[in-house]
């Protein structure tokens, strides 16, 4: 009946009335999300939704069989406890979409998500099977942002969204670098950064909304107040600008947002550095304008669970390694950012 592994957060609940059991209390079982909605709706009386809105307030864990024990003798517990009554139940998991989960940051973001199977169910997208196969997952779809029909089985279902989708520039074949001078870079045609990060961005907040997405973290890029930044010139791609008008697009699409604007990325370790949030680049003239991108994937999670994350545009950048105490109060830490854009 009941799956074992699965996770179940008990609520308590000062309901007085309650009704024996159809469970057996020798079943040593944790609940699943939807068996919890089911048993709180048969035995309660009350939607699993009003049920969850009590989950704030002092939650313990309980095993499936206590739970069933306390319900089989209420007079019994109901002395014990004093009119407070412990309800097992677990609260709704959220289901997320990670898109540009075949990128650097997008695969650890993905990954992370994955291993809290307990409060997360992950979705991921990536461009091509070839991505797909690399990143090997269970729930990896594959589409292409700049064709919007392709994104919609992905789409389908989700709460929240993620996007860490970026044009990508290729260096131009034939450099080298013993005989001094530039790279140059490209895109791919139908990749160019307006089409990605423009119109591609855009066409997955419109899908969003459409399906009812309550909220997005949007992955931007520090630079974007600088319109002659050199990574505009790159391909003569205008990246930043076009990243930057999705943000705006964004911020008044009327959905509950989080637009990042990393610094510099690096493959370096995450979770030990202390992070900064910044605004309007000012970053970007100190010496602290980099970040890994395992704690920007964390900061992406971490935006989906605190309020605090919510309706905010911020630059992020850390400290060195070694340097400041690592970042850990996510809720301290977004209450810092008091910009909306
Ligand atoms: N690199 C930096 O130093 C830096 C600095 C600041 C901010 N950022 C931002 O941080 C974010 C993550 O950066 P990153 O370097 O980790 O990313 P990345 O490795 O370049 O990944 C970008 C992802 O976007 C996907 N993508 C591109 N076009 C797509 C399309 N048309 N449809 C579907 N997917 C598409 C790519 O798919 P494929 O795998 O198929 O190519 C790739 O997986 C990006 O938004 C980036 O702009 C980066």
């Amino acid at each position: 009946m009941a799956s074992a592994g699965a996770s179940c957060i008990a609520a308590t609940c000062s309901s007085s009335s309650w009704t024996s059991s159809s469970y057996s209390s020798s079943e040593r079982a944790v609940l699943n999300t939807s068996q919890v909605r089911s048993f709180c709706k048969s035995q309660f009386k009350f939607s699993a939704l009003s049920a969850a809105s009590i989950l704030s307030s002092s939650c313990s864990f309980l095993r499936f069989d206590e739970l069933s024990n306390s319900i089989r003798k209420p007079r019994q517990k109901k002395a014990q406890t004093s009119s407070r009554i412990v309800v097992a139940m677990a609260a709704d998991k959220m289901t997320v979409l990670v898109t540009g989960a075949g990128g650097r940051t997008g695969q650890i973001a993905y990954k992370k998500l994955e291993k809290r199977a307990d409060e997360f169910t992950v979705r991921g997208l990536v461009r091509s099977e070839e991505s797909k196969a690399k990143v090997g997952g269970d729930s990896l779809y594959v589409g292409d942002i700049t064709k919007p029909e392709t994104l919609k089985a992905a789409f389908s279902g989700i709460d929240t969204l993620i996007i860490l989708t970026s044009a990508v520039p290729r260096m131009k074949p034939g450099f080298d670098p013993s005989k001094g001078g530039r790279p140059e870079f490209y895109y791919e045609d139908g990749q160019y950064p307006e089409q990605v990060d423009w119109l591609g961005q855009k066409a997955q907040i419109d899908l969003a909304k459409e399906v009812g997405v309550k909220q997005i973290v949007l992955v931007g890029s520090m630079g974007g107040t600088n319109e002659d930044h050199p990574l505009n010139s790159l391909g003569n791609g205008k990246i930043l600008i076009w990243k930057r008008k999705a943000e705006k697009y964004l911020s008044e699409a009327g959905i509950p947002y989080t637009i990042i604007r990393a610094g510099g990325l690096l493959d370096k370790e995450g979770g030990i550095r202390e992070l900064l949030l910044g605004k309007d680049d000012a970053l970007l003239s100190t010496d602290t304008k980099s970040l890994p991108r395992a704690d920007v994937a964390e900061v992406c999670i971490q935006a989906l669970l605190n309020e605090e994350a919510k309706n905010k545009a911020f630059d992020l950048a850390s400290k060195p390694e070694g340097e400041g105490t690592p970042t850990t109060d996510f809720k301290a830490f977004f209450s810092q950012c008091n910009t909306t854009f």
